[in-house]
């Protein structure tokens, strides 16, 4: 297991992708214009402030009216310069947006506060994106409730996820590593913790990876085990305790069999039928007293994930 990547310059973080030496580049070129004219005109203004200040009395002089040399100098210059910004700009700005047809596709799914990555071979994992080294991977993305934004800061690549739309992102990693994944859209109150960890993996490791983890319940022995291991692999745990303690819903000890007060007034029995419709329709039902923030788990959990955690909050209740 390698560490997240510190390496890269004081004013970027590591390059990860094929993408990033020409973003870098094109970042550069836009600084030192930027440094340059910026201190040619400070420059010239404490300059001109020290030789043209007014000193003694002398008498009233009239100014320069134009200059048609120095006019054309700063426009003509400053016009070939942004132009060639916006060309090379363009260029990249296209190359990002046309995805090569040989890609490798990878759903992700933003939800308050955490990416739900689904492949589609069957394995589904959470706040870890990863990816094989030296191939094009597409993202598909959507979003369960409100506007996020997936960005890979090593990468050179972000873009918006949205409710009701699905939105592309593709990259070629061409190191193996890791490197940080954010969300780069305010969305709600654990924004700034919804981050996970991007795993660029050698092709052979890619392909043990996905066969490892198609079944997270395939080794385990008991249900109930295999519900703790989804717990933890899909972070259940931001919202429910498992010790009595409150969070953002309902603690899962001592719930099973207990008879939930629903805001309406009307109660209902916490039994499997109860948690397997509010895991995958959780704005059904919901308990007096918190909040409707859940978003559905269906198609991030399979039906055997949903048997195992409804094995564990029963086990919770013994
Ligand atoms: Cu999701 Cu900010």
């Amino acid at each position: 297991m390698q560490s997240i990547d510190t390496t890269g310059t004081f004013l970027l973080p590591p390059q990860g992708s094929t993408m990033a030496a020409d973003v870098d580049a094109l970042f550069y070129f836009i600084y030192y214009v930027s440094v340059f004219f910026f201190a040619l005109i400070v420059g010239l203004i404490i300059l001109f402030t020290i030789k043209y200040k007014r000193r003694g009395k002398p008498g009233l002089t009239s100014g320069p009216t134009h200059s048609r040399p120095l006019e054309i100098i700063w426009t003509v210059i400053p016009t070939i310069l942004v132009l060639i910004m916006f060309g090379w700009g363009f260029k990249d700005f296209i190359r990002l947006q046309v995805m090569p047809h040989e890609s490798y596709e990878i759903n992700v799914t933003a939800r308050q506060w955490q990416w739900d990555i689904i492949y589609a071979e069957g394995v589904t994992s959470v706040n870890e994106l990863v990816v094989p080294v030296g191939r094009p991977v597409k993202l598909l993305m959507s979003s369960r409730d409100v506007i996020h934004s997936f960005y890979i800061p090593s990468f050179r690549v972000k873009m918006d996820v949205l409710p009701n739309r699905y939105t592309n992102l593709w990259f070629e990693a061409t190191r193996v590593g890791e490197f940080p994944l954010t969300c780069s859209e305010y969305c709600g109150q654990q924004h700034s913790l919804m981050r996970g960890t991007v795993r660029v993996l050698t092709e052979e490791d890619f392909e043990t990876w996905i066969s490892e983890n198609a079944n997270l319940l395939e080794n385990l022995v008991t249900l109930e085990e295999g519900g703790e291991l989804i717990y933890n692999k899909f972070l259940c745990y931001s919202c429910h305790s498992v010790d009595g303690t409150a969070g953002n819903g309902p603690t899962w000890r001592g719930l099973f069999g207990t008879m939930e007060r629903l805001e309406d007034g009307s109660e209902v029995l916490v039994d499997e039928n109860y948690i397997r419709e509010s895991i995958l329709n959780p704005k059904s039902k919901i308990v007096a007293g918190y909040q409707p923030i859940m978003s559905t788990y269906q198609g991030t959990l399979k039906p055997e994930y949903i048997d195992a955690i409804i094995a564990y909050i029963k086990s919770l209740s013994n």
